[in-house]
């Protein structure tokens, strides 16, 4: 015999109020903040929030591309330009959208470098620059953003990692010892802002066929290997993560901490 269905006031009353599929108008009128939005898996990103009505407030080291972005979004897409490697300007890039209405709603962690470096060569500098820009602001960028957070709605971070780290691709040693650092931090986060309301979670692309890595580094060898790794037969892209990053702000991922995410075509499965 099946068992009863719980009389409605035994449910819980905190997943009676969870949407079972995200509602985009959860999004409208909220304030988002995404690093590095100027271009890639950011300014995918960056695209659907403000089509959702959110007002963002996106980064980048340089001005053009995140300037062009925001003046076609319109004035729903707020660019600060910001060197998030310099903690001071990180603060100030937070503190500036937190100004805009008092509060954070979604946090999303997603600047980085992917500089491809031979172990045997890497310098101090190097790694110095790889944590810099990698890992310290997703610290400093989500402490400045806490107390806006915790006077917001929405109260979630997802944080950029990547599959890249789980299979040891190389040259990549520096860029895994900086994205992996972003997975404990969100573990631990999760536990620590969990009883507070705040939501903290990853997501780990596979290798994505953006524009920057188009140019810049994917050849057709890498295509056949990538395509023969993955389950799926066919390349990502941007569009295929950002989705993935819209459900874990969502109130329907309500019950979702402390994880990490992968988007990755069935390459790794973990
Ligand atoms: N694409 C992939 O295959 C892939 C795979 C796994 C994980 N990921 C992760 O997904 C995230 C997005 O990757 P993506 O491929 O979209 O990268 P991308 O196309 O290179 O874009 C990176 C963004 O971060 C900004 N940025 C870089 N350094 C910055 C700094 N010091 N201060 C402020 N902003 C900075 C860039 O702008 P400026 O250059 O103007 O600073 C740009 O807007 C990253 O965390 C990456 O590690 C990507």
């Amino acid at each position: 015999m099946k068992p009863a269905r719980p009389a409605a006031s035994h449910r819980n009353p905190a997943t009676a109020r969870i949407p079972r599929v995200p509602s985009a108008n959860e999004f409208a009128r909220r304030v988002a903040v995404v690093t590095g939005g100027s271009e890639g898996l950011g300014a995918d990103l960056v695209r659907a929030l403000v089509a959702l009505g959110a007002d963002v407030f996106f980064c980048a080291s340089t001005r053009a591309k995140g300037q062009a972005l925001a003046t076609d979004l319109g004035r729903r897409a707020h660019f600060i330009q910001t060197d998030l490697s310099d903690p001071a300007a990180a603060q100030l890039f937070v503190e500036q959208a937190a100004g805009f209405r008092g509060r954070i709603d979604f946090l999303v962690n997603n600047a980085a470098i992917d500089p491809r470096i031979e172990f045997a060569r890497a310098t101090v500098e190097d790694f110095d620059r790889l944590i810099a820009v990698n890992l310290r602001p997703v610290f400093v960028v989500a402490q400045a953003a806490l107390p806006a957070l915790l006077a917001g709605t929405g109260r979630a971070i997802v944080n950029l990692i990547t599959t890249n780290y789980m299979v040891g691709d190389t040259p990549f040693t520096l860029y895994n010892a900086s994205k992996s650092g972003i997975l404990g931090f969100t573990r631990s986060l999760a536990r620590e802002l969990g009883p507070r309301g705040i939501r903290v979670n990853a997501v780990s692309p596979g290798w994505i066929m953006t524009e920057r890595q188009l140019r810049e580094h994917v050849t057709a060898r890498d295509r056949v290997a990538l395509l023969a790794a993955q389950s799926l037969k066919f390349p990502l892209t941007e569009e295929h993560v950002t989705p993935l990053t819209l459900f874990l702000l969502s109130r329907s991922a309500g019950g979702i901490a402390g994880q990490n995410i992968v988007v990755d075509g069935g390459r790794v499965m973990q």
